[in-house]
Parts: C-alpha cells; sequence; structure tokens
C-alpha cells in the first residue's frame, strides 16, 4: 500500500522474471558561495576557494549538452532590443507598421482579402529593397512569371535583383533558395504551395502547416527574411489552421474595401515591436502609395448639411482617424423592417437601436435602417456609438448636426455615453481638420480649438445639439 505522496518508481520489480531497471541520475556540484559549478566533488571552490562549499545537485534534463558555442543567459536589461537588425522595405507605412523594417531569419505572413492588393505590396517592396542591394526571390505560386512581369512593368519595378519564379512544388522551391541564397524570400501565397511528401490538396490544414514550417525553417537556418502572403477566408480569419499565426513571427492583415482607394494594414501578432501601429495606404494606377492624411482624405466628400452623417474620431491602433458614419431611416410596410450595417459591426448597431428605442424615445420600429462608414473603412471599436446613435437619430428625425462637430462615445446599455480611450488624442485630431466642436462623455478633455460639449447620456447628447423632428 502506498502512502499518498510518495513516489513511485516505475519499477516491475514485483513480476516474476523482470529485473528492476537502475538509471543513474547525472548530478554536478554547485558551490554555495559563488555559484561555480564542477563535474566532480573538490575539498575547495576553484572559483572562490571556500572549503567544503561544494554540493551535490541533481542535473537538469539538459544533461549532456555541450554550452560552448551557445547564446548564455545575459541579464535581461543588458540586452540590445534593437540587435535584430531591420532591413527597411522602402514603403514607409509598411515599415512603420514592421517597426523599422523587416528583420533577418524572420517571418511575416501578409494575409488579406483577394484583391486588397498584397502581390502589389510585395512586388513594390522588392523592388525597393533590391535598389538598396538586397537579393530578392518571388515565388509566384499563384501567377505566371508573365503576370508578375506586367505587374512589376506597371509599378516600375525594374531591378535585376528581383528574381522571379512561378512555382508550387515546395522541394523546388528550397532548391531555388539554396540556388539564388537570397536574403528576402516572398512567397505568393503559403496556401498555394504544396509538399508531396505530406498528404491534402494545396490550402489543406496539413498542407499550409507544413510548408508554413519547413519555411520558416528556412528562415531560422539560412538568415532571409520570409514574407508569406495569406488568404483570409470570408469571415476574415486567415485561411488554414490558427497554428500558422503561430509558427510566424508576424502577422499582418491588410484591409481595405476593392472598390474603395484606402487601404489599413495592421500588424495582429509582431515579435518585434508594437502591434499598435497602423500603415494607410491608398491604391493607386501606379500601386500603392502611403496616406500622409488619412482623415482628410476619408472626409473630403463629404455633403454639407444632409441629415444622418456625423464625424466621429476613431482610433486605428495609435493612430486617430476621422470616418463619416452616415445612417439611412426610412418608412417600410414589411413585417421586419431591414437593418444593415456596412463597415460597422451588425451587433453593435442592433443593440444601439434598441438602445434609441428604449432610453431615447426614438421609435425604429416601421423603419429599415442603414449604417455605414464612408470610404470603405471597418470601424471596430465602441468608440463611435455616439457617433452612430446620433446619425441614425438625424436621418430619423431629419435634423442635423451643427457643422463642425465630431461626436465620440461608447454607448452603454443604459442609454449613457461611456469614455473612451486616448480621447486627447482624438481631439486633437479634429480640430487640426477644422473641426470646432465635439460632443462626448463628461470625461472629455479641453483640447485648444474645440468647444467640448459633455453629456451624460445619449438623450443629453441629443437634445443638446438641438436634434429634434
Ligand atoms: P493585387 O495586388 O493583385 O491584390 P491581391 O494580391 O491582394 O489579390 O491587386 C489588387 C487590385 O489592385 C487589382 O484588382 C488591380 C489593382 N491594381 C491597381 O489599381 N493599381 C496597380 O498598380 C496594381 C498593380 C493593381
Ligand atoms: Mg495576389
Amino acid at each position: 500500500m502506498e502512502t499518498p505522496g510518495s513516489a513511485v518508481l516505475a519499477s516491475p520489480s514485483h513480476l516474476p522474471g523482470t529485473v528492476p531497471v537502475v538509471t543513474k541520475t547525472r548530478t554536478i556540484h554547485r558551490c554555495r558561495e559563488c555559484g561555480a559549478t564542477s563535474a566532480r566533488w573538490l575539498g575547495r571552490c576553484p572559483e572562490c576557494a571556500e572549503w567544503g562549499s561544494l554540493e551535490e545537485l541533481p542535473l537538469a534534463n539538459g544533461a549532456g549538452a555541450v554550452l560552448h558555442d551557445a547564446e548564455r543567459p545575459v541579464p535581461v536589461a543588458e540586452v540590445d532590443p534593437l540587435g535584430a537588425a531591420r532591413r527597411p522595405t522602402g514603403l514607409g507605412e509598411l515599415d512603420r507598421v514592421l517597426g523599422g523594417g523587416l528583420v533577418a531569419g524572420s517571418v511575416t505572413l501578409l494575409g488579406g482579402e483577394p484583391g486588397t492588393g498584397k502581390s502589389t505590396m510585395m512586388l513594390q517592396a522588392l523592388g525597393l529593397m533590391a535598389e538598396r542591394g538586397a537579393r530578392c526571390l518571388l515565388v509566384s505560386a499563384e501567377e505566371s512569371r508573365e503576370q508578375v512581369g506586367l505587374r512589376a512593368r506597371r509599378l516600375g519595378v525594374s531591378d535585376p535583383g528581383v528574381l522571379v519564379v512561378s512555382e508550387t512544388s515546395l522541394p523546388r522551391i528550397l532548391a531555388h533558395v539554396d540556388d539564388v541564397a537570397p536574403d528576402v524570400l516572398a512567397v505568393d501565397s503559403v496556401q498555394t504551395i504544396v509538399d508531396p511528401d505530406t498528404p491534402g490538396v494545396p490550402g489543406s490544414v496539413g498542407q499550409v502547416r507544413e510548408c508554413a514550417h519547413r519555411l520558416v525553417r528556412v528562415a531560422k537556418q539560412r538568415g532571409p527574411s520570409v514574407l508569406l502572403v495569406g488568404h483570409v477566408t470570408k469571415e476574415g480569419t486567415l485561411a488554414g489552421p490558427r497554428a500558422l499565426e503561430h509558427v510566424v513571427d508576424t502577422v499582418l492583415s491588410f484591409d481595405g474595401d476593392r472598390h474603395h482607394v484606402l487601404r489599413l494594414l495592421r500588424a495582429t501578432k509582431h515579435r518585434f515591436g508594437s502591434t499598435q501601429e497602423v500603415g494607410l495606404f491608398e491604391m493607386t494606377g501606379g500601386g500603392l502609395v502611403g496616406v500622409p492624411d488619412p482623415s482628410a482624405l476619408l472626409l473630403a466628400d463629404r455633403p454639407a448639411g444632409v441629415p444622418g452623417s456625423v464625424v466621429a474620431p476613431v482610433l486605428e491602433g495609435d493612430r486617430p482617424l476621422l470616418v463619416e458614419v452616415q445612417a439611412l431611416v426610412a418608412r417600410t410596410s414589411a413585417p421586419l423592417p431591414r437593418r444593415s450595417a456596412q463597415g460597422l459591426d451588425g451587433g453593435r448597431v442592433a443593440l444601439l437601436l434598441a438602445v434609441l428605442e428604449r432610453r431615447v424615445d426614438v421609435p425604429l420600429s416601421g423603419f429599415e435602417v442603414h449604417a455605414s462608414v464612408a470610404g470603405g473603412v471597418r470601424v471596430t471599436e465602441a468608440g463611435a456609438d455616439l457617433a452612430v446613435a446620433l446619425a441614425v437619430t438625424g436621418a430619423r428625425l431629419d435634423a442635423t448636426l451643427p457643422a463642425g462637430t465630431v461626436a465620440l462615445g461608447e454607448v452603454g446599455l443604459g442609454g449613457e455615453v461611456r469614455r473612451v480611450p486616448r480621447a486627447d488624442r482624438r481631439l486633437a485630431e479634429a480640430a487640426r481638420l477644422g473641426f470646432n466642436r465635439a460632443v462626448g462623455p463628461v470625461s472629455l478633455p479641453d483640447v485648444e480649438g474645440l468647444s467640448v460639449l459633455r453629456v451624460g447620456t445619449v438623450r443629453d447628447a441629443v437634445a443638446a445639439l438641438g436634434l429634434t423632428g
């Protein structure tokens, strides 16, 4: 009978005819005074000369590993955070998101829906890196060399340092890597390459995982920066296993409506820097160009004095961005009036409509309601709640907000207007673009050039802005 907590050795010695296996535990001798170690026991420490200070300790599981050439642990404060060499891609907005550039030996996954411009961005970046002397290998597994060549001509990418091969077979891709020894390897896309020794069709979980693993190994062993294009499913997640996101160092998501010009680049995972930076691009006839003033671009076509239009200062990562929230409310005899949300979370909009009905007495049954963000931008944060609520109210009551007003704040189920992070930066951006009034939660700070209207509830905001039918 064993007593609880006693260690049981897995030795089948009680069975007839078996012999217990005895493993000798390897040990090390460590000086109690100075921490020096020795394989043998010694009467006197060879480091600090203390007598009788060595004690025998069992070795950890790394028994037998030789540490001569390995990285030694160092005090964390002495690690140079910039030690990882970065190669700027030359695309300013991409470098901003990467924290300066691509790290040698790292793997970056660039995800996005078809048509957002992933292949374009890769080719532009490779062209610029090649101009600065990098050897770049583009493996196109989706398009022929001729198609890539055509795009290169359109983008003005002509540096001989950009080599392109159209190939889908992983072993042949790896052979090309051995052959070319690139500084930067780009694979477009990870879902269309295939390892013949792995079961499954291209893009299947097993294939994507195996191919990604092999390419990660190439990056770690041979040191090129590896860029992988990854397709995104309709639900907006990266196709293939979640494991893909775990094996790579950086996951970038390139977002934007293909019918609109503005594209947002975010890092959803970044082992070498912040995930708060956002890059903004505009797709032009000659490729992607950085947008220095996205708010101005997004507000350029804003109609003046139309009910149902409210400007909201939202945050994309760390970057304040002014977006126009629009709402349209139309009478309908349909038993289930339509509600649609574009660029906004549908569930969030439904919640705000219920708050308007119950807490602000804005009657919406018998009306279809459409809410959207202009310019093809997707707003995922609650800071735009108040703007959505005011846009719907204005559209329903046919009333406009005073000119030059922005609205910000999260709306709670009680109809209360709640604080938003980084309100100062949002308001500063509004002031910079010439807005002169802001309505939002009581916590709003004072900002030069803006008159700040602090409200406790959506109902207060509606009243203070004179939004009545
Ligand atoms: P692409 O890079 O092929 O997108 P992805 O690889 O993400 O599927 O390009 C997307 C769209 O951009 C494509 O429909 C054509 C357009 N485009 C431009 O408008 N300007 C350009 O200079 C290029 C190269 C493409
Ligand atoms: Mg493509």
